[in-house]
């Protein structure tokens, strides 16, 4: 079954509601008829209620950045998967370096959210990727593999397809920086070839692998062409309309 491609915006810490519902007016027009994809916003918690108003009756889906893995209870500050699940979203980012680097996020956490998410009925979307002296010390493809088997651990078979794994090599996050073609496939095959030493076939068949670190409209057909690329997961490009729709066309 061919894998069907999966383009992300992680809009961070950027619009408030009033502009994150403006950005997903404007990627409604212009991506309602774009059925050869699947599309998703993750806006900042506090804009997830706008975005999803404005997004209702499209194909157009969205996500959460972070979950705490307590349905609720006294964790200040925090929201929980059937939070974001009541609110309208259907994904959630879980493990991303800037969770894992800013806020500590450590595999054990890592997995502890991706259990939630399936228990509160939201997909993630794992996120896993070296350092730069990680990879320069020869590492790279032990980090993502260590980062794997602890992000996904005791997941059932059929949770793991329904999983999506992002790689975001660190040193190309917000950097302009992006991982060439070439090493970008080179990791996702490493990522597959992970799955399927651990799981049944059909899971590294099928399961979605998106590339992540300074995606732009002049990469992007680039990186989703190699043939173990399944989408992206965008983060400054995705903040207008016409850098994300053009990243969503080069993958559809
Ligand atoms: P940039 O596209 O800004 O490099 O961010 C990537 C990212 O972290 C998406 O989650």
């Amino acid at each position: 079954m061919a894998r069907r491609p999966f383009i992300a915006g992680n809009w961070k810490m950027n619009l408030g509601p009033a502009a994150a519902g403006e950005l997903a007016s404007s990627l409604k027009s212009a991506l309602m008829d774009e059925t050869g994809v699947d599309i998703l916003v993750a806006p900042t918690a506090l804009a997830i209620p706008s975005v999803v108003d404005k997004l209702r009756h499209t194909g157009l889906l969205v996500g959460a950045q972070d979950l705490h893995p307590a349905n609720n209870g006294a964790y200040t500050s925090q929201v929980s998967g059937p939070m974001f699940r009541e609110a309208g979203c259907t994904h959630v980012l879980v493990g991303h370096s800037e969770r894992r680097s800013l806020f500590g996020d450590d595999d054990e956490v890592v997995n502890e959210k991706v259990q939630a998410s399936f228990s509160s009925g939201l997909l993630p979307i794992l996120c896993v990727g070296e350092t730069l002296s990680q990879r320069e010390a020869g590492q790279a493809e032990s980090v993502v593999a260590a980062q794997l088997h602890a992000g996904l651990a005791g997941l059932a078979p059929d949770q793991v397809v329904s999983t999506t794994i992002a790689y975001e090599p660190v040193w190309a996050i917000g950097t302009g920086v992006t991982a060439s073609p070439d090493q970008a496939q080179e990791m996702h095959a490493f990522i597959r070839s992970v799955l399927a030493s651990t799981y049944p076939s059909f899971v590294a068949a099928q399961t979605r692998i998106q590339y992540g670190g300074s995606v732009k409209p002049s990469n992007a057909a680039e990186l989703l062409a190699q043939p173990d690329i399944d989408g992206a997961l965008v983060g400054g490009a995705a903040l207008t309309v016409e850098s994300f729709v053009a990243i969503v066309r080069a993958g559809s």
